[in-house]
Parts: structure tokens; C-alpha cells; sequence
């Protein structure tokens, strides 16, 4: 079997899932190569591959735009096995709906998606988990990976349903897409605490910041994924009216895993169940 995976990642949590799914299928005897999806480059040749894997963040319960310019971009193939999978902050259901549009745009070029994934990773928005939590997120993924490889590894189906109030939720909240780059203009370094050094120009996956006078200057096509400010090493990046939802600074997935006690208060019972379902 030779895997193909395609991924968008802001802030490294898909890109990680994806390198740790790939060396498992490895260990189920397949060939895999990974592919980073940024805006300016062409999908890569299909034809060498069996099986394409596709991944990336939740974003509003959605998928982002990105990715599905990304899709869209397709050749059309006939009947290629295909597999998705996605990463978010919430162990909640409602992110399944982002599953929705990919899955058409796959199947209008001729992909069979067999299936689907979904990792809960730390938040790169609205708050930062602690590493504990962080640590236990990961534990699970590494539990669900091992049985989602094995999924893959056999040609299986794994379908995942989404009611129609999910479905209608994600509708209304893809307004995400056109207002990101409308906030995105207003993103802003901080003059005393930037050093120029242009992490943020090299990280960001759609070309959308410039280095001007040694401070970065952001465009108009900022599709929120957070690699600037969350990467940023002075915190020195304003995410404009979200800035209160400013996450900074990597995880250490190496830590103790938080204990059910431990797990944090927001969304608690839907982080525990999902816990104990990946662990069972
Ligand atoms: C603009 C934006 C919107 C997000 N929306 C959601 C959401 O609707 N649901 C959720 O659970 N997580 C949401 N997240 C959190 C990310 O999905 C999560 O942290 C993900 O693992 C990040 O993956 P990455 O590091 O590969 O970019 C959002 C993150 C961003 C930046």
C-alpha cells in the first residue's frame, strides 16, 4: 500500500497527527509520504498512491479555506481511496460537520472517502490547555491512531453521520471565511516587543506577511490559522478584536497526562467522555 497524505496545518497539531498515522500505516507494511498544503503550490501527482489521506484543523466547524481551495484543485481520479481526518479543540460532535464540504468536493472528483478521523488537539485560540491536558490529549490520539491506521492499512469504511442541526450550524458559521481576511488587515506586531526576525513571514501558509522596516506588515488574505501569533518567540503579534483569544507558546505533549480531576472545567464532561472512549 502506498499513502499519500495531504495536510494543512497552522500550528503543528495536524501535522503531528499526520506523522504519527503515517509511521503507524508504516508499521502496517505501507509506503507514506507526507505533502504540506500552503496556498501558492499545485497538488502533487496522485497517480503512485492507492490511498490519499487528507487532514486538517477544525476552524468555526468548519474546514479551512485553504483546504478546500486546496480540493478544489484536484485532478479527477477514479474511485482512489480516500480517508479524512481532522484536529480540533473541542470534543465536541459539531466538528464532525466540517467533514461535510470536503467530502463533496472529494467525491465531485471522483475520490471513494471510506472514511473518517477526529483527534482532539490543545486549543491554538481562545485559551491554552495546559500541558497536562495537552499530554493526555495526545495520549488518546496515539490510542485512537492505532486503531484508525489498522482502519486504513485495511481498505475499511468508517463512516461518521452529522444531523441536520449540525449541518445547519456549520452553514451559518462559514461566515469564518470571508471575516478572516477582513480581521486578519488589522493583525498587528507589537513595536517594543518585535525583534523582526520573520518567523511569521516564513510560517505563514498563504505568503500574507511582509517584513516592512523590520516589523511585519499582514495583507488581505489571512485565513486564521494562528501560526504567526501562536509561534511568534515575543508574543509580539496583536490577533486584533480575537486578541483576547491570543494563544502563545508550543505544548509539551511529554508531560504527566491530567488526571480526570485535572481535566479542565470548560467542556469537562465532553473532554472526559471523549478520554474514556479513546482509552477503552
Ligand atoms: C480560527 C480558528 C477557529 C477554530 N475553531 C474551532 C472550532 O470550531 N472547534 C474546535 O474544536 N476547535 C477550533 N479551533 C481550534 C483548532 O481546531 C485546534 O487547535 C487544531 O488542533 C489546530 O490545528 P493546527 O495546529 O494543525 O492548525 C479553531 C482554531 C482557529 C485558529
Amino acid at each position: 500500500m502506498k499513502a499519500l497524505f495531504c495536510i494543512f496545518s497552522g500550528t503543528g497539531n495536524t501535522l503531528r497527527i499526520a506523522i504519527r498515522l503515517s509511521d503507524e500505516l508504516k508499521l502496517h507494511g505501507a509506503e507514506t509520504e507526507i505533502y504540506n498544503i500552503r496556498s501558492d503550490t499545485e497538488p502533487p501527482a496522485m497517480d503512485g498512491y492507492d490511498t490519499i489521506v487528507f487532514g486538517y484543523p477544525v476552524h468555526a466547524f468548519n474546514t479551512p479555506a485553504v483546504m478546500l481551495e486546496f480540493l478544489k484543485k484536484l485532478p479527477h481520479v477514479s474511485g482512489k481511496k480516500a480517508y479524512i481526518f481532522h484536529t480540533s479543540g473541542k470534543a465536541l460532535k459539531f466538528n464532525d460537520a466540517a467533514g461535510i464540504l470536503p467530502k463533496r468536493i472529494l467525491r465531485k472528483h471522483g475520490f471513494d472517502v471510506l472514511g473518517e478521523f477526529a483527534y482532539v488537539m490543545p486549543y491554538n485560540i481562545i485559551f491554552k490547555h495546559s500541558d497536562q491536558m495537552a499530554a493526555r490529549m495526545w495520549k488518546c490520539a496515539i490510542k485512537r491512531i492505532g486503531n484508525d491506521a489498522k482502519t486504513i492499512a485495511n481498505g475499511e469504511r468508517n463512516k461518521v453521520k452529522v444531523n441536520v442541526f449540525k449541518r445547519a450550524v456549520s452553514t451559518v458559521l462559514r461566515i469564518e471565511q470571508p471575516a478572516m481576511p477582513m480581521l486578519g488587515k488589522h493583525f498587528k506586531a507589537d513595536n517594543e516587543k518585535c525583534a523582526g526576525c520573520g518567523t511569521c513571514v516564513s510560517l505563514c501558509p498563504v505568503s500574507n506577511i511582509t517584513l516592512s522596516d523590520d516589523l511585519p506588515k499582514f495583507g488581505k488574505v489571512c485565513v486564521g490559522c494562528m501560526a504567526c501569533s501562536f509561534n511568534c518567540p515575543n508574543d509580539a503579534i496583536k490577533i486584533s478584536v480575537l486578541n483576547g483569544w491570543r494563544v502563545n507558546g508550543s505544548y509539551f505533549f511529554g508531560a504527566e497526562p491530567a488526571t480526570d480531576e485535572q481535566v479542565c472545567s470548560y467542556c469537562k464532561k465532553s473532554y472526559l467522555k471523549y478520554f474514556h472512549e479513546s482509552e477503552k
